[in-house]
């Protein structure tokens, strides 16, 4: 879509226009129904028609309280209403703030999704312009949400694109062309030189699959000379199996969205360079397939990492930890960021705790676990935080290697595994571990099966800037 910026709404074409709940005011400016059924309840809608046959569509969005939902609002207006759309459509938005009016065209992106990457008749995708009034210049937020949108777009069709077109490579390949296009410098680490620099965790999940694995270093320093703000590792399992601990077979074909946190890693880093933001940083992805094989590495076998620490494995299908324990590593030693977020679809165990409304936080830093919780109400992407107490370390102990990648217990499961992790960041005083298992990809009104949120782009790029102007 195309988005512009008019100073007043012309009448007698098709417009929505946004409503509080309980204030009708913007709606009487422009229509004179006495009785209409609508109170502007979040998220519903209505078509009148104007003088000239036109259509309007009054948009409920709610509550102040709703505000950080607003996305869902327009996304869901898009979604249901779009096909009625002509070449143009105009949106009330005066009484708009910028940070509404970005939320509107992001949902407005992100209605145009189509999920249905793979169908043999694609469906046609018109060009629409969509027109948002305001006394302001606002071109530049109009800029932006059209940006994270389309970035988030992106991200969420490689969630949901299938493991057999999702190899590892595929990712490297998806990150080498984005770099291209948004400037910035991408270099793709394939199975050779991972051997060559030590990437043994990741070289072990990965050695019973076909498709051999990657780690891909993604650099956007826009700050030469200077040192690496943020560094994002992403846990970038392709499919996940289980391995030979191999997982039972319901909805094990939502496995192949094992990658959320790798996508969430690649997305920021893309989107950091089209909106140009002045902070370096480097994105980590640890990719590989989660396969059962004759080659897969085994429960007990002892393997090496990154680190140099040994460990013993319990369960091969606690892999996720284990590439991400290379990924750490390697970019806490080559970069020395000063701040470290991991992301990953990491534990069942952090979708029994919170559900599927916010993801798992772990940290040792409270500044930063106050600053992420502040931008993921928001932007509605929540975190909430878990401890990292101490005792929870000897549920890693392992008699015969430095330490096991599984307790073995079915308890605590999310924490062990940051636990776990923690040990693979030098005492870095500022790292940060989010588990997305359950927020990553799930239910939503717009597809029968679960299918990619998209969560993790607006949360990591806003925390991102808000250290920029700090
Ligand atoms: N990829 C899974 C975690 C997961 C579960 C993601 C559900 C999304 C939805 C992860 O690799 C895994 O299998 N974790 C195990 C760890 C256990 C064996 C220690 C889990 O959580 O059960
Ligand atoms: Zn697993
Ligand atoms: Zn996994």
């Amino acid at each position: 879509m195309i988005y512009k910026h008019i100073r007043n709404i012309d009448t007698t074409k098709d417009f929505i226009i946004p409503c509080h709940k309980g204030d009708l005011k913007s709606l009487k400016k422009f229509i004179s129904i006495e009785n209409l059924n609508f109170d502007g309840e979040f998220s519903t809608h209505q078509t009148v028609y104007g003088s000239k046959g036109n259509r309007i569509y009054v948009l409920g969005i709610g509550e102040k309280k709703d505000e950080v939902k607003l996305v869902e609002a327009f996304r869901k207006l898009c979604f249901d209403t779009n096909k009625y759309w002509n070449d143009s459509i105009e949106v009330v938005s005066d009484d708009l703030s910028e940070e509404s009016i970005k939320k509107a065209v992001i949902g407005f992106e992100l209605g145009t999704y189509e999920i249905g990457q793979f169908k043999s008749k694609k469906q046609d995708s018109k060009k629409v312009t969509v027109a948002f009034s305001s006394s302001k210049n606002i071109s530049t937020i109009l800029l932006e949400g059209r940006l994270i949108g389309e970035t988030i777009n992106r991200i969420k069709a490689l969630v949901d694109a299938p493991a057999n077109h999702k190899t590892p490579e595929f990712l490297g390949n998806w990150a080498k062309e984005s770099s291209k296009s948004s400037n910035y410098k991408c270099t793709v680490l394939h199975e050779d030189e991972l051997k060559k620099q030590g990437f043994d965790a990741v070289i072990a999940v990965g050695q019973g699959s076909v498709n051999p694995p990657v780690v891909i270093v993604n650099e956007y320093m826009p700050k030469k000379g200077k040192k690496v703000d943020i560094g994002l590792v992403g846990k970038g399992i392709t499919f996940d199996t289980g391995g030979l601990s191999i997982k039972s077979s319901t909805n094990l074909h939502y496995m192949k969205s094992d990658m959320g946190g790798a996508a969430v890693v690649l997305g920021v880093i893309e989107l950091a360079a089209k909106l140009k933001l002045n902070v370096n940083i480097v994105g980590i992805v640890a990719s590989a397939e989660n396969a059962v094989d004759s080659n897969s590495y085994r429960p007990g076998d002892v393997i090496n990492s990154y680190s140099g620490k040994t460990i013993e494995i319990i369960d091969t299908d606690a892999e996720g930890r284990l590439v991400l324990a290379d990924g750490l590593s390697y970019i806490i030693k080559k970069y020395k960021p000063e701040q470290v977020i991991d992301l990953a679809t990491l534990t069942g165990s952090v979708v029994q705790t919170l559900g599927y409304s916010a993801a798992g936080m772990f940290t040792n830093n409270k500044e930063m676990a106050d600053d992420m919780s502040k931008v993921g109400f928001e932007t509605n992407e929540r975190v909430w935080q878990l401890p990292m107490f101490e005792d929870y370390e000897s549920d890693l102990h392992s008699d015969i290697a430095d330490l096991r990648n599984f307790s073995g217990k079915p308890i605590a499961g999310a924490i062990t595994a940051a636990k776990f992790l923690e040990a693979f960041t030098e005492e870095h005083k500022s790292w940060m571990h989010l588990d997305i298992a359950g927020v990553s990809f799930g239910d939503s009104p717009y597809a029968k099966m679960k299918s990619a949120s998209g969560y993790g782009v607006q949360l990591i790029t806003n925390y991102i800037k808000s250290k920029a102007v700090k």
